[in-house]
């Protein structure tokens, strides 16, 4: 079994990100700028921001958090999303999701300026990646994308099973999976919380991406000897022995699902990472499109 390391690949990300950084200085041009919204007291959200406000410095970008309180009206939120989408210091942009039930999130998304939505999620981008034109492809699919590319696993022609549907992992995923492209070209089965027979289609699969948000989930009988499985979940589970009292699990039983695979991605380690360093990837394409 050979492990799927996001942490190392994207450390090795963020060096060329930063390398990159790095030219740009020399020849005298602005370095990317990322803005994000946090609205709320969320945790794991906050995290979540932090990490991405960290690996902007560790890279070389600038970067702006703003802050919001839990109770910030959707008027407030679309006008500070206006301020961003004009500032021309601002090259990319996100709102860390979810936002707070008072507020409507399409309504957010879609006031995001398409040309700064480093997330990717605006429906201008989404159809541009549904149709296989230049965009900004979200981080998560596009960071196991990278995964599979750096560890050369081989997706062509290959059975490919998605564990559901969201906006953010599981349609995506399946979309580029099955496009003409590097990375692509499999045949890709979605399955989500009506399938039936999950197991039968699951123990056919040379890939598994499982993004369904259940901790372990997938499990050893499930799975055929030899598979690639990539674990997009990460739940909290109470654990007193840790100093935090939890700890991270995916949405694969890992110990007994590595047994029967070739490659597997740790939680944490895995997908993580990878996410944070392809938003600085979007990011930097976007300074390089403005
Ligand atoms: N919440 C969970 N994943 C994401 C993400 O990729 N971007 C944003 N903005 N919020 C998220």
């Amino acid at each position: 079994m050979i492990l799927l390391d996001g942490k190392k690949t994207s450390a090795e990300l963020k060096q060329e990100i930063a390398a990159d950084v790095e030219q740009l200085k020399k020849e005298g041009k602005k370095v990317p700028h990322l803005a994000a919204i946090l609205v709320g007291e969320d945790g794991a959200s906050q995290t979540y921001v932090n990490a991405k406000v960290k690996a902007c410095k560790l890279v070389g970008f600038e970067s702006t958090l703003i802050r919001l309180p839990a109770e910030t009206t959707e008027e407030k939120l679309l006008n500070e999303i206006a301020i961003l989408n004009i500032d021309n210091d601002i090259d990319g942009f996100i709102v860390q999701l979810p936002l707070p039930k008072h507020i409507d999130e399409q309504k957010v998304l879609m006031a995001v300026d398409p040309d700064k939505d480093v997330d990717g999620f605006h429906p201008a981008n989404v159809g541009k990646m549904a149709l296989n034109l230049p965009t900004f492809i979200s981080a998560t699919p596009f960071g196991i994308l990278e995964l599979l590319d750096r560890y050369d696993i081989e997706t062509s022609g290959k059975n490919v099973v998605v564990i559901g549907r969201s906006h953010i992992v599981g349609s995506p995923m399946s979309i580029l999976l099955a496009q003409k492209r590097k990375r692509g070209n499999a045949t890709v089965t979605i399955t989500h919380s009506r399938t039936k027979n999950l197991k039968e289609i699951t123990q056919k699969a040379d890939i598994i991406i499982a993004a369904l948000g259940i901790a372990e989930f997938l499990t050893a009988d499930m799975v055929k000897e030899g598979v690639t499985v990539i674990d997009v979940g990460i739940t909290r589970i109470d654990d007193a022995s840790k100093k935090s009292g939890y700890r991270l699990v995916g949405d694969v039983a890992f110990d007994e699902v590595a047994e029967k695979a070739a490659y597997i991605t740790p939680v944490p380690g895995g997908v993580g990472p990878m996410t944070i360093a392809m938003l600085l990837k979007n990011t930097l394409l976007a300074r390089s499109r403005r």
